[in-house]
């Protein structure tokens, strides 16, 4: 499994990457189990029925969009879907700690099907393409293109540059997990070859997001809340200013021992981003930051308890 992020000699967590890609997501038995489920649907065409059959939404934005798309569970067995939906958040719990992930999408890409480059910085903290696509196939295309973080224009002002020095480009491999910053433009390789919807690009895809804090342990939610939430409210009035213009999830991961004193705190997410690219001035905020939550104290309990805590900078989601 690749990692988020990998601690430096100093234990500070080195900023997340912004794509993140997992092989082998599923158990095998339970990808070629959602496989099968596309495979059957396809098969005995002649025999296709309006009941069975008629559940691809043509999506198609002039400029932005064209494929297939549909629920999954109606291709592939509803307890198959929900056993992907489950391992996705318990992945970007124990990965990004946010425990929201959407119900995804099934979608399809044949022949001539794409998406032009666009964000979803108001959708999702992280976007998720989880492939079921074939690896050998009839047909090319389909790779998932996530741009560099870099200026594509600055930083080659001097010197020539092509395809992946601006983009990431990442294969539709059958079981692979492919996660990136929703902030970053992306689009998908247009597919051509083979009609054929079986030789096409299939996935699921939604977003991820934080849902609070995430508790395990000795100590119960209710003993958590408080102190918590007077930290969180003291940190918002303090640091406001000096936190505005920042963009991103900043996730922290707190231990707290028996006594209630907090053991560690450890930057699980550092994704918080700047417009001005040459500022320094987050780390020491960050610094502060965690700090803080080192002081925090919690009520003596029987045993350590694990908190995630996710900080957002930039607002809540779905209002630009
Ligand atoms: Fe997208």
């Amino acid at each position: 499994m690749s990692r988020a992020g990998s601690n430096n000699s100093d234990g500070v967590m080195a900023p997340t990457a912004p794509v993140i890609v997992v092989d082998g997501f599923l158990p095998p038995d339970l990808a070629l189990a959602m496989r099968r489920d596309i495979q059957a649907h396809f098969a005995n065409p002649a025999q296709h029925r309006p009941e069975t059959h008629q559940v691809w939404n043509y999506w198609f934005v002039p400029g932005s969009y064209t494929y297939l798309r549909t629920t999954p569970e109606k291709i592939i067995e509803q307890g198959r879907v929900e056993a992907f939906h489950n391992a996705l958040r318990d992945w970007s719990i124990a990965v990004l700690g946010m425990a929201r992930a959407t119900w995804p999408y099934l979608s399809l890409y044949v022949s001539g099907c794409r998406q032009n480059w666009h964000n979803d910085s108001v959708n999702g903290r992280f976007g998720f393409v989880y492939s079921l696509t074939r690896d050998e196939r009839r047909t090319i295309g389909g790779e998932t293109l996530v741009r560099r973080e870099a200026d594509p224009f600055r930083t080659h002002l001097a010197r020539a540059a092509v395809g992946d020095e601006f983009y990431q480009a990442i294969e539709p491999r059958f079981n692979r997990l492919v996660v990136f910053d929703d902030r970053l433009p992306h689009s998908v390789e247009r597919v051509d070859g083979s009609m054929d919807p079986v030789e096409g690009r299939l996935v699921l895809h939604g977003h991820l997001s934080e849902a609070g804090t995430v508790v395990a342990g000795a100590l119960s939610e209710e003993m958590i809340t408080p102190p918590l939430l007077e930290l969180l409210g003291q940190v918002r009035e303090e640091l406001s200013a000096e936190a505005a213009l920042y963009n991103g999830p900043l996730t922290l991961r707190i231990t707290v021992a028996a006594g209630g004193m907090v053991a560690a705190c450890e930057v699980m997410v550092d994704r918080v981003l700047h417009p001005d690219p040459g500022h320094v001035e987050w780390e020491p905020l960050r610094a502060k930051l965690v700090g803080r939550f080192k002081g925090l104290r919690f009520p003596a309990a029987g045993g350590e308890t694990v908190l995630i805590q996710p900080l957002l900078f930039g607002g809540p989601l779905g209002q630009g």
